[in-house]
């Protein structure tokens, strides 16, 4: 087990010598990595002799271009080996460049570039603390799954007294020991899951399509990758950023929808079907952009069913489908369940206000053909947790012989 420990620029960073030994007590390997900032404070010697690994302290530290291409390539691959990385103390700066995706160091690019688990521990002046910045960018790495060891109160090294102190050693050190546990209960598993809206043409200027953002689907293939699953993302039109480490399919249409997913399911342990797929489309495209003449009269035919296809094609993969209901919420999810002979549905009422669709938080009950569980309203990257969780039940299930 390895873990990268970044250290940043501020006076508690002499106290994660400590955690360096912690750590290796543990029988973890530790790789540390140093901002410019940090190095004012300790001096990289300190670290290299506790982990016994040259620290890395910059990600072009050469004069040489070769030696610097070859230095970042190499920097990057320790993204790929390590299991988790930890950031103690994470100060204002490295909050905020992880939360914009900022990557202009080599601490702030391991961050973008690993799939790990990440564990941050800030400490810094309790205004800076308190400030809606801050306060702003430890809320969006929140909901990315970053796990924070809040900071304690009391004394500060800038003569105030309130949060901002660095949390105890052993409070950080088992959060990584957490988060390193929850990593891998998804190794081996190929997930496809399917995010966003699709959008069906009338004519080369209108569409039909739903409120569907993409989030929750995305949440759960941020979530799968962490707990270690490959995830093939098949997403229809959205604005947000999709995880880098998915193998991402774009597609448009509910068509264009059937054909990824019918492609990819061969080779996927488990589907989630998040996306919100047009129920119907235009019987006809009009090739020129249709006149405003008086009303009209727009025929629609049903799209293919994806869920009703996966099923005639399934073999061991664990099948969970989504159903946003508006009414007999519960009814209506154990039907689908059973007539898309589903292994569990995700069903959300999005009739509710600040739920569901183009929100950040969700409220759903997760129906299995034994189990039903109610996740009250959380963020989407709780739902995700649970949903996920459940299918490890099942894949667990599966696999046991009866
Ligand atoms: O994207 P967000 O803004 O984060 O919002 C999340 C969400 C509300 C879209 C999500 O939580 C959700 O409920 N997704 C399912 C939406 C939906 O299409 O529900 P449905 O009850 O109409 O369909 C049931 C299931 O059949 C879904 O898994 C759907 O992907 C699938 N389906 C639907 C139509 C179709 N032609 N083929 C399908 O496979």
């Amino acid at each position: 087990m390895k873990i990268a420990l970044g250290v940043s620029g501020g006076i508690a960073a002499y106290k994660s010598a400590e955690i360096v030994r912690l750590l290796q007590d543990r029988g973890i390997r530790v790789q540390v990595v140093m901002t410019r900032a940090a190095q004012e404070f300790v001096r990289p010697l300190t670290f290299a002799a506790l982990s016994g690994e040259k620290v890395i302290t910059d990600l072009f530290g050469s004069d040489d271009a070769q030696a610097n291409v070859e230095s970042a390539i190499e920097h990057i691959a320790i993204a790929q080996t390590i299991d988790a990385l930890l950031v103690a103390p994470a100060t204002a700066d490295v909050l905020a460049k992880f939360a914009q995706g900022i990557a202009n160091d080599f601490l702030s690019t391991l961050y973008l570039a690993t799939t790990a688990p990440i564990v941050v521990a800030p400490a810094m002046n309790v205004n800076m603390w308190n400030h809606a910045a801050t306060q702003a960018n430890l809320e969006t790495l929140r909901k990315r799954g970053v796990r924070i060891v809040e900071p304690g109160t009391g004394y500060l090294a800038c003569g105030m007294t309130g949060a901002g102190r660095l949390a105890e050693n052993e409070t950080i050190v088992a959060e990584v020991l957490a988060a390193l546990g929850a990593a891998q209960d998804l190794a081996g598993e190929t997930v496809l899951i399917t995010a966003g809206p699709t959008r069906e043409k009338i004519d080369p200027v209108r569409y039909l399509t739903n409120r569907s953002s993409g989030r929750m689907g995305y949440a759960l293939a941020e979530a799968a990758l962490r707990r270690g699953a490959r995830v093939l993302l098949i997403s229809g039109p959205t604005s947000i950023t999709p995880p880098g480490a998915a193998e991402l399919t774009q597609v448009e249409t509910a068509e264009e929808m059937r054909v990824a997913v019918l492609k990819l399911f061969p080779e996927s342990t488990v589907v989630i079907k998040t996306a919100a797929v047009a129920d119907f489309r235009p019987k006809a495209t009009a090739t020129q952009k249709i006149k405003r003449k008086g009303p009209m009269t727009l025929e629609l035919e049903p799209t293919p069913d994806i869920l009703a296809e996966l099923a005639r094609q399934k073999k061991s993969q664990i099948v969970v489908g989504f159903a946003a209901e508006t009414e007999n919420i519960l009814e209506n999810a154990r039907k689908k369940l059973s007539s898309k002979s589903l292994d569990a549905i995700v069903v959300n009422d999005v009739s509710r206000e600040g739920v569901g669709f183009d929100s950040d938080r969700n409220a759903v009950t997760i129906i299995s053909h034994d189990e039903v569980i109610e996740v009250p309203e959380t963020s989407k990257w709780e739902v995700a947790q649970h949903v996920l969780d459940q299918v490890v039940k099942l894949r667990k299930q599966a696999t046991i012989p009866a």
